[in-house]
């Protein structure tokens, strides 16, 4: 068959183990999963209300161009509608993206490390991969800017990054925009953008405005806690979305999935304490790691990267044994550190103390 030569040896994307097999496997009963990023507290208390008394007609399709959702995500940006695309989550936005930009004879430059979906993304479109060394951890977006060439396509650029959870400047990042070239696609990935908490971080909504060559990426996965619902959506000059939406695929949200991410944009509420509990969560593990002198990246996200001084994968089965689904960091290029998701306090602290163990069966403590 004429596949796609560049499929051959690639791998699909490697989830964790999930819950109840990890469960089965090492006789427990209860793990939990901090692995993914995923909010802790669920969603907004009013998305469970909803659901429970949810009678909305499941044999019909979904509105296609999300409306409702649409316009209220419109309002709350302060944006127009036209200037709004919705995808299955924001991985769906990512695929969209290279599909339209990426083909064999273009290139497409980003950070090392990043998130593993854009280059995964441009590997099946067959075009050149350029990986940017992080500088501290953090994008180096002057050396990003040596890498774009004529044959630059698209240029990623994640904020809050993951796995390090870093944020660049403003001032880093509005130097980078000014010098890209204008037929260069900037993709601006702010995922993790809710738990932003450093007081010198600007919002970078206004950005689209100026640049008819940048799309913001935004979802309903993390801070808004509806992972499983798949709903994310970017933001840039109606041009730019004209151009992406041919490639989405008609029905990419369900009707479930637009109600419940509509009533949780209305509860920002709920979106402030959530960002409230994850600074008290990220204060114990970085005790933890100024207490035992591991490094470890300032996260501006719900999750931080932190150095184990041990082999990543042997922690990461040793904490899955006690219960503990973790990232190994040598699954995410960085051997000898483990990223981990920000729990309940009352998780933290566990996970914490089963740690402190391994790390000292490991003889790095002692
Ligand atoms: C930086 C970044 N972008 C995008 C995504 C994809 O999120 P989703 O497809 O759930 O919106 C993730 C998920 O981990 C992420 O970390």
């Amino acid at each position: 068959m004429k596949w796609k030569q560049q499929l051959f040896g690639m791998k699909a994307y490697k989830p964790g183990k999930p819950i109840e097999e990890v469960k089965k496997l090492f006789g427990l009963d209860e793990v939990v999963k901090l692995a993914s990023n995923e909010n802790p507290f669920g969603s907004s208390p009013k998305v469970k209300q909803f659901l429970q008394k949810d009678e909305s007609n499941h044999a019909i399709y979904p509105d296609g161009y999300a409306q409702n959702l649409r316009t209220s995500l419109a309002n709350f940006y302060g944006v127009d509608e036209n200037e709004i695309i919705l995808g299955n989550g924001s991985d769906d936005l990512i695929a969209i993206i290279t599909r339209a930009l990426l083909y064999p004879g273009v290139n497409t430059v980003m950070a090392d490390l990043s998130f593993s979906q854009y280059w995964h993304n441009a590997e099946i479109e067959g075009a050149e991969i350029r990986k940017v060394p992080l500088k501290n951890g953090v994008h180096d977006l002057e050396a990003m800017l040596e890498a774009i060439d004529e044959n630059t396509s698209v240029v990623w650029v994640c904020n809050p990054n993951n796995p390090t959870g870093t944020i660049v400047s403003d001032e880093a990042l509005s130097a980078f925009l000014a010098k890209v070239p204008k037929d260069v696609f900037i993709v601006l990935d702010e995922a993790y953008v809710e738990y932003i908490n450093d007081a010198s971080y600007k919002d970078t909504l206004h950005y689209f405005r100026d640049y008819p060559n940048l799309i913001l990426l935004r979802t309903f996965s993390k801070a808004y806690g509806l992972a499983s619902f798949r709903v994310g959506y970017g933001i840039a000059q109606p041009d730019v979305i004209a151009k992406l939406d041919p490639v989405r695929a008609p029905f990419n949200n369900t009707i479930l999935s637009q109600q419940v991410a509509q009533i949780a944009l209305q509860d920002q509420e709920y979106i402030a304490s959530c960002r409230e509990a994850n600074e008290i969560g990220k204060k114990q593990f970085v005790e933890f790691c100024e207490q035992h002198g591991l490094n470890y990246f300032p996260s501006q996200t719900n999750f931080v990267m932190f150095e184990v001084k041990a082999p990543s994968n042997v922690v990461f089965e040793e904490m899955m044994k006690r219960g503990f689904i973790i990232r190994s960091g040598a699954a995410l290029g960085l051997e000898g550190y483990i990223r981990v998701t920000i729990g309940t306090e009352a998780q933290n602290a566990r996970f914490l103390q089963l740690l402190e163990e391994v790390l000292n069966e490991q003889g790095v403590l002692a």
